[in-house]
């Protein structure tokens, strides 16, 4: 059997794949095209995309894939029901980015609240006159409260993460996560006080149509003038265009953004911001953990060639029918 990786990833996962497969990697150093992705995977039986390949009713049709392992935790790139419809198994990486992702949001976090990137720019511009007590003061953790919209696995690293701080955590979530709640002493309220009562905003909730602009003025006006919005799950969960009027007004204090609307097209209000701090979807970056995602892929992968349910399968109704 043949399979096709989108993009070159950590050996590992390489690995896996060479001992059952065929294996064509794309080793450009930007995403693949649509037309070079159509061409590369047509008659493979797998393929192993990003998230940044659109993977559509069109591309399963001409490829004729009988597998999709995406490289990612989020796969609103993937029309999950053309899969399903076709008996396609899609497979994602939940789990091993859980942390990574956890820790880029306290970055976020630390970084905008406490102004790290403004300060870091004023020090290198020889700005700096001597230790001043009114020098880039910045925002507080302890007793204050944090926000988490969408408590999953990544959600709760971050409540974990919240409680070191000694903060007050509160969520939203369709289910009570009576684990958390205990662990962390977190709240469950509703939407609306979620937005009215934290200092820090955070969303860890998969893009969906449910979830598409979730965020928008209307949501940012609820918010406090002195909370910040953080956001490392998808770009399209947030009103972009909103939250850049809202954040020029100071509606809301300040946000840390790792994803956005129409990536990697940056909207270039939102660069001229100072109350922003923006970074490449880097959430999962760490090295152990961008290795574990191959590997964890590359199984899943595995095992849905060789008729086996992958672990990490997202349709799993395709084995019932
Ligand atoms: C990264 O954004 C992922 O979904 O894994
Ligand atoms: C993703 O892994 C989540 O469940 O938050």
């Amino acid at each position: 059997m043949r399979v096709f990786v989108s993009r070159k990833i950590p050996e590992p996962g390489l690995e896996i794949l060479k001992k059952h497969f065929d294996v064509d990697v794309y080793e450009g150093d930007s995403p693949i095209s649509r037309k070079e992705l159509l061409v590369r995977a047509k008659g493979c039986d797998g393929i192993l995309p990003l998230l940044t390949d659109k993977i559509d009713s069109e591309i399963m049709d001409i490829t004729g894939i009988k597998a999709i392992a995406n490289y990612a935790v989020g796969y609103d790139n993937v029309d999950v029901q053309a899969a399903t419809e076709r008996k396609i198994p899609l497979t994602n990486t939940p789990g091993v980015l859980t942390d990574a992702t956890a820790d880029l949001t306290f970055a976020l976090i630390l970084a905008i609240s406490r102004r790290i990137v403004e300060s870091d720019k004023y020090l290198r511009a020889g700005k700096w006159k001597g230790w001043d007590p009114m020098l880039l003061l910045g925002g507080d953790f302890v007793n204050r409260t944090i926000g988490i919209i969408g408590m999953g696995r990544i959600g709760k690293a971050v409540a974990r993460r919240a409680k070191g701080f000694g903060m007050n955590i509160i969520y939203v979530d369709h289910e009570q996560q009576s684990d958390i709640e205990k662990e962390v002493d977190a709240k469950k309220v509703t939407f609306s006080e979620c937005l009215q009562n934290s200092d820090y905003l955070t969303l860890h909730i998969p893009h969906t149509s449910e979830t598409h602009q979730l965020i928008g003025i209307k949501e940012l006006k609820q918010m406090k003038p002195s909370a910040y919005l953080i956001n490392t799950s998808r770009g399209k969960v947030i009103n972009e265009e909103e939250l850049i009027t809202a954040l020029a007004k100071r509606i809301i204090a300040g946000a840390g953004l790792d994803v956005f609307f129409d990536e990697p097209e940056i909207n270039p209000e939102l660069v001229k911001l100072d109350n922003v701090v923006i970074v490449p979807h880097i959430g999962s970056a760490s090295l152990e953990t961008r290795t574990n995602m191959a590997i964890i892929a590359a199984e899943n992968l595995v095992e849905a060639l060789t008729g086996k349910k992958p672990k990490n399968i997202v349709n799993p109704e395709i084995y019932y029918k």
